[in-house]
């Protein structure tokens, strides 16, 4: 994995003249549009890009931006590879880990998932205050390569509490409601049952998805800071557990899109 790590982010380099990037953002659902704020200094398709996993979907490669925003240097994803794919995880997070390499010390994430807390509407902005791993598996089984970080990472702070505050006050200076909470990973691609939702809120989670958290453990791993933000497209809440599609989904989060990006924007400003 280090030479291809090694040989991605070469390449990368020389595509964009040593672009030094110091923000990591992955634009899942509900930051999409963030893209169209960042003066883009280069945009590098994924097939274009050695060793990225190649996509699934017929003519939505992805690209990867460089570029400014909010007075920094970022490199976005736009578009992620998720577990239910098929990608391995090791595929799934091997960006993150180019991420690293460029120099990358803050990885900014988002996504969409239904909320379990009775207390959230659909549409409600949570800020990430933690995860719970209920993957089948771990991007860092394996054997530990040392360079890249330790055998047993720490994930006492796997969202840094600073972050959440700032996240905060950046939505309360701008009158948008967000809440904070903890976001529960899993495979998919099957949404939830209501026996399902139950039981994640049970444990101690206030949203569900399937993404994020492969991300932030190896984020964690390498040693970044990560800033996670969910939309709540629909509710696993008990006895109004609701049909959920896709497309409701997508609709629901496109809606907070405009707020989604003013937070992220200015957290960048501001850190
Ligand atoms: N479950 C899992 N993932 C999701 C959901 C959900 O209810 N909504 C959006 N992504």
């Amino acid at each position: 994995m280090l030479e291809q790590i090694e040989s991605t982010t070469k390449s990368i380099c020389d595509e964009t003249k040593n672009f030094k990037p110091e923000i990591g953002i992955i634009l899942g659902t509900g930051l999409g549009g963030l893209v169209n704020e960042i003066t883009v200094a280069y945009a590098l398709p994924y097939n274009e890009i050695p060793n990225f996993p190649v996509s699934t979907v017929q003519g939505h490669s992805g690209k990867l931006i460089f570029g400014e925003l909010g007075g920094k240097k970022v490199v976005a994803m736009q578009g992620r590879f998720h577990f239910y794919e098929g990608y391995s995880m090791q595929q799934v997070t091997f960006p993150v880990r180019v991420m690293k390499a460029l120099g990358v010390k803050t990885l900014i994430v988002s996504n969409a998932s239904g909320g379990m807390n009775p207390t959230f509407q659909v549409g409600e902005i949570m800020i990430i205050n933690d995860h719970i791993n209920l993957f089948p598996t771990n991007p860092l089984i394996g054997k530990n390569i040392e360079q890249l970080g330790p055998r047993f990472p720490d994930m006492s702070e796997a969202y840094k509490k600073s972050y959440v505050e700032l996240g905060k006050q950046i939505a309360k200076e701008n009158n948008i409601k967000v809440s904070e909470g903890v976001y529960a990973g899993l495979s998919g691609p099957c949404f939830e049952t209501p026996a399902e939702y139950r039981y994640i809120w049970r444990i101690g989670a206030d949203v569900v998805g399937m993404s994020t958290v492969p991300e932030v453990m190896v984020a964690k791993h390498s040693g970044m800071d990560c800033f996670g933000i969910s939309i709540v497209t629909d509710l696993g809440v008990e006895g109004v557990v609701q049909n959920v599609s896709h497309e409701e989904v997508q609709h629901i989060a496109r809606g907070q899109e405009p707020k989604m990006s003013l937070i992220v924007k200015e957290f960048i400003r501001r850190i």
